[in-house]
């Protein structure tokens, strides 16, 4: 079980992309990356990495799977070993819970402190020094149980409230140092970092409390005060909130980022528990690496215009550089989130973060405002001009697809009053002109060679793939999806453990569902399986038509003088749609074709293949 668990630690705290990135140069193509296969030879690039789901996969050689198997391929090392090299890379040490002995202060020493602190604080905050904090989180609309759930907690009004507490437990004042909990005095003494705050722990993504943040309940100028970097604590890769937001934005399919721990917990009251807060930094790539596991689109909530326009240079820089959807969607009235949401509650709220644009639109309506604004026809014609640049650009990163660009290029034209195709001539001048601008135009390559031949066989198998790519299909499968009846063994095999993985408690994670399989083969049948589900989309349907050829199979077996009847040849084809849809063998061909239809078997095919297995 431990071990689980430390896979799962090393899992969260490492990407994907970071992790392959140190192998080959990879570059966006879109919301995924793309380098030259390490596996094989090859000129043009066919290695993809979703950092979505946390897999790569090369469409050349077929290699696929999570970070462990990137690793046990790449080093040639066996899954043990590769968890080893990847926990060091990952800053966890696996030695740690073994051996007890130790030099500095360790990372989980750290959290220790943290976590002994966070008691602290807590017990300040109840017990009768507490009383002005507790009324001053009141009179903030902070209620009772968002107290509880984020730990709310005091510093005392006192140079060494936290000093003497820790002489009290024996802990050493070096850790509290470590750990940003103390300062040093340039007379050598020590004094307590937080003095009369409200303490905010700071959890990482699972929980562990790697530093704080006090807000005065004071004068102090400062009005809020962070745990300095540490070891286990940067404000630039952290986002307060993350450990509780993380599932909410896997389900809601966004996470919102507000700029206060205060925001961030009203927006939690409220019911938006996909919320996160940056820490007093702007949004920086590495909080975009972090969030990019959990949902693809981010919305950023500021409450102004100039913090909107502050905000946009980042957003943009990061939908170009991670491939998050960023919307930025801003606050009315110069209130802050926290404000406006107990003002005007979560309904209005919602619609805030409904009327939210993306950030590329964001840029150019401020493009289009600027051009509106323009008196003159030069300063009208700069304006144009920046904005074709920047669609250049997004071109040239891949970041926008021509379809994008059409449409961007349609908007742009109705707002200017400009012919589109003056405009598409100007672009293409532009692309010419930077060497940058390649368009990302990935086709789809064909996919993987079939593994199964039978109509059950291949609705079995289509099954799966559904469920890889959407887990939620699994209660409408549970019945009738009998991976027992799959007859390749491999294949029967991963049935066998996604029925399993999706009946169990946990959320579905492709990457840990990878991570179950321990050979290489697996990795790439699973990432094959998971691509081919995605390329065909329409899940729902899918399903729909596996279960009734599956059915109708059933039926069938039962009734052996329809199958003879099967057996002679025709020489008139059945249609498409069926249309003479009187018999069960009709309704069964019908089946057959529209679940195959995707991979183009004609009904004719369907029929041969049907003979072949009964
Ligand atoms: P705000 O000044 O908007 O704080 O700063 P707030 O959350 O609205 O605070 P209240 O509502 O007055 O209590 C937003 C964030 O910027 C960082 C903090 O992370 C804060 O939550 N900040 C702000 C600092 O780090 N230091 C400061 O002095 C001020
Ligand atoms: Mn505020």
């Amino acid at each position: 079980m431990d071990r689980e668990i430390l896979t799962r630690q090393i899992r969260d705290n490492l990407d994907v992309v970071g992790v392959i990135g140190r192998y080959l140069p990879l570059k966006r193509a879109g919301a995924n990356f793309k380098g030259l296969c390490p596996f094989h030879q090859e000129k043009t690039p066919s290695f993809h990495v979703h950092p979505g789901r946390q897999t790569f996969k090369c469409f050349g050689c077929g290699a696929g799977g999570d970070i462990f198997k990137f690793i046990q391929l790449r080093e040639k090392v066996d899954f043990l070993e590769a968890r080893r090299m990847l926990a060091d890379l990952a800053g966890i040490s696996l030695e740690d819970e073994k051996r007890g002995g130790v030099r500095g202060p360790t990372k989980s020493d750290l959290v220790g402190v943290n976590d002994w602190a966070q008691q602290v604080f807590r017990r300040q905050f109840i017990g009768v020094a507490g009383a002005d904090a507790r009324n001053y989180v009141t009179q903030r609309g902070i209620s009772a149980e968002s107290v509880e759930q984020f730990g709310i907690g005091l510093a005392l009004d006192r140079m060494d409230g936290l000093i003497e507490e820790a002489r009290k437990a024996r802990i050493d004042v070096a850790k509290l140092l470590a750990a940003g909990l103390v300062k040093q005095s340039e007379r050598g003494g020590h004094y307590d970092t937080f003095r009369h705050r409200l303490m905010f722990p700071i959890p990482d993504i699972n929980g562990r409390i790697i530093g704080f943040g006090g807000r005065t309940l004071g004068e102090d100028p400062a009005k809020y005060l962070n745990t300095p970097a540490t070891t286990i604590f940067d404000k630039s890769s952290n986002l307060f909130g993350v450990d509780r937001a993380k599932h909410a934005a896997g389900k809601t399919g966004r996470t919102v980022v507000v700029e206060g721990y205060t925001d961030c917990i009203m927006a939690h009251q409220a019911g938006f528990t996909e919320t996160v807060a940056t820490l007093g930094t702007a949004m920086t790539d590495a909080h975009a690496a972090l969030l990019r596991r959990y949902a693809d689109r981010v919305i950023l909530v500021f409450d102004s215009d100039e913090a909107g326009q502050r905000a946009a240079e980042r957003a943009v820089s990061v939908t170009l550089s991670s491939g998050l959807d960023v919307w930025m969607a801003r606050v009315p009235e110069g209130k802050d989130p926290c404000d406006y949401i107990l003002a005007a509650g979560a309904e209005a709220f919602e619609a805030v973060l409904r009327a939210g644009v993306g950030a590329l639109e964001f840029k150019w309506r401020q493009v289009a405002r600027e051009y509106a604004d323009s008196a003159t026809s030069p300063a009208r014609k700069r304006a144009v001009d920046a904005f074709l640049e920047q669609l250049t650009v997004w071109a040239g990163h891949g970041v926008i697809d021509p379809i994008q660009r059409g449409l961007l290029v349609n908007q742009l034209s109705k707002v200017l009053g400009l012919p589109a195709e003056d405009l598409h001539r100007q672009l293409d001048r532009l692309a010419r002109r930077s060497t940058r601008s390649r368009l990302a135009a990935s086709k789809p390559e064909a996919g993987p060679g079939d593994r199964s031949t039978s109509p059950r066989q291949v609705a079995l198998q289509q099954v799966i793939e559904v469920l890889l790519n959407e887990p939620r299909q699994y209660p409408s499968v549970g019945t009738w999806f009998d991976p027992g009846e799959i007859r390749d063994s491999e294949l029967a095999e991963v049935g066998r453990e996604l029925k399993a993985t999706l009946e169990g408690e946990r959320e579905f994670r492709l990457d840990e569902f990878l991570g179950r399989f321990e050979s290489e083969a697996s990795g790439r049948l699973i990432t094959d399986l998971q691509i081919r589900g995605e390329r065909r989309g329409q899940y729902g349907e899918v399903i729909a038509a596996a279960r009734e050829c599956i059915e109708a199979c059933n039926r069938l077996s039962e009734s052996s003088a329809l199958v003879d009847a099967l057996r002679q040849p025709r020489d008139t084809q059945p249609s498409e749609e069926g249309k003479d849809g009187q018999s069960q063998e009709d309704g069964l061909l019908r089946a057959l074709a529209s679940s195959a239809r995707q991979r183009h078997f004609s009904p004719a095919r369907v029929r041969r293949r049907f003979i072949q297995e009964t």
